[in-house]
């Protein structure tokens, strides 16, 4: 069960009654609150796809709660049939197959026992359980990173209390730090084109109170050179078993400017966002979206009619890039395939 903990979410990503899994529709934030209900797991997958519901970890928690569905429809045999509907939903997040496979061997476990469906239902719950005790494990690892009051910090698309089972990854450490008077402002790149960081991350920042300023994705580079940033944090969809690091497309571009004005740049991301069978980044799948997501702003057509774009959804910064890796059991630093093998196998 997780302790208590000083910051408050500033609401659920989803919520689990048993039967239902009810999804707050990431893509009406932070206009509408409106949470779509989920009785099967291809409602699950659906959400997932249409980004919905979106954010590695928050992936994984969600998949685990279809898997639940799944077994309440058709036993363990409705959970092996719902996997590769899940897995196919998003290709990045590694999240969502940990999730699948965590729960398929929880569900082979317990074959044949009676009340099998609300066996998986709470495996579900404690799925989701640790990934908060999680969130709150980094928050206070990842604040031990910054030394001195009042620094500025910057974030990258949206990796708090909407992208987990709660607080977030980099966002959890960002409030965290604030909460202790080390965090003084957060600049949050706009993250095109999906622009979680505008409609989300801001919005998150603003409810818990910290003071963030929004930046276009363009000026994170300018903005670092300046000299007004003291220490970059990210979340990470995958993480390969030599320390890349995979995050949403841009990710890249901030990390390289960060090394070049030598700013701290911190990844920050639990235990099963490490892929130990993907030896390197390049061998990350990297999710292409539709183009229209980049030819339009939200509903807006800006592009000429007839254009083509390409959309790629995320990129990968290599490890000689990231100061350190900061996950539950601790932090990562220097960023190798050695250190990162050595936090898998440290229980
Ligand atoms: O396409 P999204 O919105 O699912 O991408 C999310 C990210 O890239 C996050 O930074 C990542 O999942 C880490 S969330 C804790």
């Amino acid at each position: 069960m997780a302790k208590s903990f000083p910051l408050k979410d500033p609401v659920a990503p989803v919520r689990w009654t048993g039967s239902l899994l009810k999804v707050l529709d990431q893509r009406l934030l932070p206009h509408k609150v409106v949470y779509l209900n989920c009785s099967t797991p291809e409602d699950v997958a659906r959400a997932t796809k249409s980004m919905a519901l979106r954010g590695a970890p928050l992936i994984g928690c969600a998949a685990a709660y279809a898997m639940a569905l799944a077994a309440r429809r058709g036993g363990f045999r409705g959970m092996e049939a719902a996997a590769p509907k899940l897995l196919r939903a998003r290709p990045t997040a590694v999240n969502l197959a940990h999730a699948v496979s965590h729960m398929l061997a929880k569900g082979r476990q317990a074959v044949g026992i009676r009340n099998f469906a609300d066996m998986m239902s709470q495996a579900a719950g404690r799925y989701y359980a640790l990934d908060l005790q999680a969130n709150r494990d980094m928050a206070v690892l990842g604040a031990s990173l910054l030394k001195k009051r009042n620094c500025r910090v910057m974030t990258y698309c949206n990796a708090g209390a909407l992208a987990t089972s709660g607080l977030g990854t980099a966002v959890g450490v960002i409030r965290y730090a604030h909460h202790l008077g080390k965090v003084e402002r957060v600049y949050c790149c706009e993250t095109r084109p999906y622009l979680q960081g505008s409609r989300l991350t801001l919005w998150e920042f603003m409810k818990a109170g910290v003071p963030a300023t929004l930046i276009t994705d363009n000026a994170a580079a300018h903005l670092i050179k300046s000299g007004a940033v003291d220490a970059v944090f990210v979340g990470s969809d995958r993480i390969a078993a030599n320390g890349d690091v995979c995050n949403k497309i841009g990710t890249y571009g901030v990390a390289l400017a960060a090394k070049r004005d030598r700013v701290p740049f911190y990844a920050v991301a639990p235990i099963s966002t490490i892929d130990p069978r993907c030896p390197s980044g390049s061998r990350i799948p990297i999710e292409e979206r539709s183009s229209a997501e980049v030819l339009k702003v939200g509903s807006c057509r800006i592009a000429p009619r007839g254009a083509r774009a390409a959309h790629f959804a995320f990129d990968v910064t290599p490890r000689d890039l990231v100061g350190a890796i900061v996950t539950e059991r601790g932090i990562i630093k220097p960023v190798n395939r050695r250190s990162i093998k050595r936090i898998l196998h440290a229980i």
